[in-house]
């Protein structure tokens, strides 16, 4: 069967990386989350105190750093997911804490950090076979997907989503905090020059507010299934 590339954006914490994941394992394709990419180069700005005391970011030396910074993933049999390596160094579990949360919009809105980020995703997906997650994927990494979905729900929803994936990590946070988070990297994400999120023209639009894991799985399944009968 041809292979096809599957483009999958939305809001933060709609659920896109469990639907992609479970897409991907069961079809046997790749399944990259650019998000973690954004975010590790945010961890790696925050290390080396690329922040101003405004939350700014000091663009100047970060881009004279940019190829210091390899982003890697490997799939883990354990989780069924890909963790996430910065320069060698396992970041999982870091890129995922509050507070890069909290600066990753600012790192995601600069130009020459997504230039280099939609190049190797691109790189990543030049032999098809693959499901990426993201903000940009439909419009901007893969435009001729053949199959781009559009997630969304509601910020209290994703909120609490957040909130119970964190504290299953055993990252406990205020509810509140996320949910104020989350609705400002809304704000960030769809009002940035480049790559402001949207929907795709030709995507299909999933508002998963009200629906389970499983109940999205299915309808995912059958969209890849039609999609795939498309091209073959
Ligand atoms: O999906 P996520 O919450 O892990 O993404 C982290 C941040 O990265 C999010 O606030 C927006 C940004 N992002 C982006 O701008 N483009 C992508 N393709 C993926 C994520």
């Amino acid at each position: 069967m041809k292979k096809i590339t599957i483009a999958i954006d939305g809001f933060s914490s709609c659920g896109k990386s469990t639907m992609a994941k479970d897409l991907a394992r069961k079809i046997g394709y790749v399944y990259v989350d650019t998000g973690a990419m954004y975010r590790s180069v945010t961890l790696f700005a925050m290390r080396n105190n690329l922040f101003n005391e405004d939350g700014s970011v000091k663009t100047t030396e970060l881009e004279k750093m940019m190829n210091n910074i390899q982003i890697s993933f490997v799939f883990n049999n354990e989780t069924g997911r890909p963790d996430t390596f910065l320069n060698g160094e396992l970041v999982e579990k870091d890129i995922r804490t509050l507070d890069v949360s909290s600066h990753v919009s600012k790192i995601a809105a600069i130009p020459f950090v997504r230039k280099a980020m939609v190049a190797q995703q691109q790189r990543m997906g030049k032999d098809k076979g693959l499901v990426m997650d993201g903000r940009d994927i439909g419009t901007t990494v893969f435009p001729e997907a053949e199959l781009k979905i559009f997630v969304t729900a509601s910020s209290k929803v994703r909120a609490q989503r957040r909130f119970d994936e964190l504290k299953e990590k055993g990252m406990p946070t205020d509810f509140n905090d996320i949910l104020k988070n989350v609705e400002e990297r809304d704000y960030i994400d769809s009002h940035r020059e480049v790559s402001p999120l949207r929907k795709a023209e030709d995507a299909i639009e999933l508002d998963n507010s009200n629906m389970t894991i499983l109940e999205q799985s299915e309808w995912l399944m059958q969209k890849y299934t039609a999609a795939c009968e498309k091209v073959q």
